[in-house]
């Protein structure tokens, strides 16, 4: 193993040690979108259990959004979980939920990737903990981190910052607790490892999703990503040095902001927990199916 692997396998290992993200009997699902991050934290996951000979398992979770590529896309994420020999669970957004992302952000006049993200972190919560998961990972890395917390200091959405942590422990008896193994591993890292491990990640990507490869085609995220790559290549570490920072303020004050924290309910309609009475799925199924049978209706004038 050549050393720059070493190095970036000693640190995310250190960072699930430090941070306790697996314990004894956990059950981790990794959200795996068939990409370079997501695919680097499966496979770091299981690494890290069966060399610590540890009393967890890990498993795989992919959400088939049902856009045109998508199919594509699982066949491929089959590939990866096949290669590392992890098992896969899948959920089809238009199958199983009967919902149309296009359609749906074309009727709310939201960005496409808005309702993706709401529906993917509402099925990333709900699927996995019914399949007996304890707890939830993702590929997310100190980039992704980075560009959030400048974002949320412009917007003003400071408490949003307040969740930059490895892990994000479970506020309500239905809420997964969500671990972060790759935070503090830069995005070119996780490449790195996974050509090295020969995974096959997949070279399709989403043409509305604001992550890595498309900040390109988001003028705020892309601005951010500059600052953080011209630090990277004038400063040395002072990425790292400062996500570590974000994350010692973080946990320095979780307790205090627990011990504030308001009581998450549940929705009226699936159950889920939310903190409003409808969540946020379910308004959209709504919205939705009205629409559908509005249109079904003045289709018979
Ligand atoms: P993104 O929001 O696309 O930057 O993705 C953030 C994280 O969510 C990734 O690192 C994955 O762990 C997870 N993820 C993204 N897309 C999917 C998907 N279709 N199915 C399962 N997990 C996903
Ligand atoms: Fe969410 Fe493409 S993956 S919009
Ligand atoms: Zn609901």
């Amino acid at each position: 193993m050549n050393n720059e692997i070493e190095k970036y396998r000693k640190k995310v290992f250190k960072t699930i040690e430090k941070y306790k993200l697996i314990e004894n009997k956990d059950r981790i699902f990794v959200a795996i979108s068939g990409g370079k991050d997501s695919s680097a934290a499966l496979s770091l996951i299981k690494e890290y259990i069966e060399e610590k000979n540890l009393n967890a398992k890990v498993f795989a979770y992919h959400i088939n959004l049902g856009f045109g590529y998508s199919d594509r896309l699982e066949e491929e994420v089959e590939k990866i979980c096949d290669s590392l020999g992890v098992e896969l669970y899948v959920t089809n957004v238009k199958k199983e939920f009967n919902l149309n992302i296009l359609e749906i952000s074309k009727i709310l006049k939201r960005p496409i990737c808005s309702i993706c993200g709401l529906i993917k972190r509402y099925l990333m919560n709900k699927i996995p903990r019914e399949l007996g998961a304890t707890k939830i990972a993702t590929g997310h890395h100190m980039y992704d981190m980075l560009i959030n917390y400048y974002k949320n200091l412009i917007h003003g959405n400071f408490d949003w910052n307040l969740k930059i942590l490895p892990k994000l422990k479970s506020e309500h008896p239905k809420q997964l607790t969500k671990i972060r193994p790759l935070i503090f591993a830069y995005p070119h890292e996780n490449k790195m490892y996974c050509e090295y491990k020969n995974i096959p990640i997949t070279k399709i990507s989403c043409p509305y999703s604001p992550n890595f490869c498309c900040y390109l085609s988001r003028r705020e995220d892309y601005k951010i990503f500059q600052i953080l790559e011209f630090s990277d290549k004038n400063f040395n570490n002072f990425n790292l040095e400062l996500i570590r920072g974000i994350t010692r303020f973080n946990k320095r004050i979780e307790k205090t902001i627990e011990a504030k924290k308001e009581n998450y309910m549940e929705c009226e309609i699936c159950g889920e927990p939310t903190n409003q009475k409808i969540c946020g799925f379910c308004k959209l199924k709504l919205i939705y199916q009205k629409q559908n049978m509005d249109n079904k209706i003045s289709n018979l004038y």
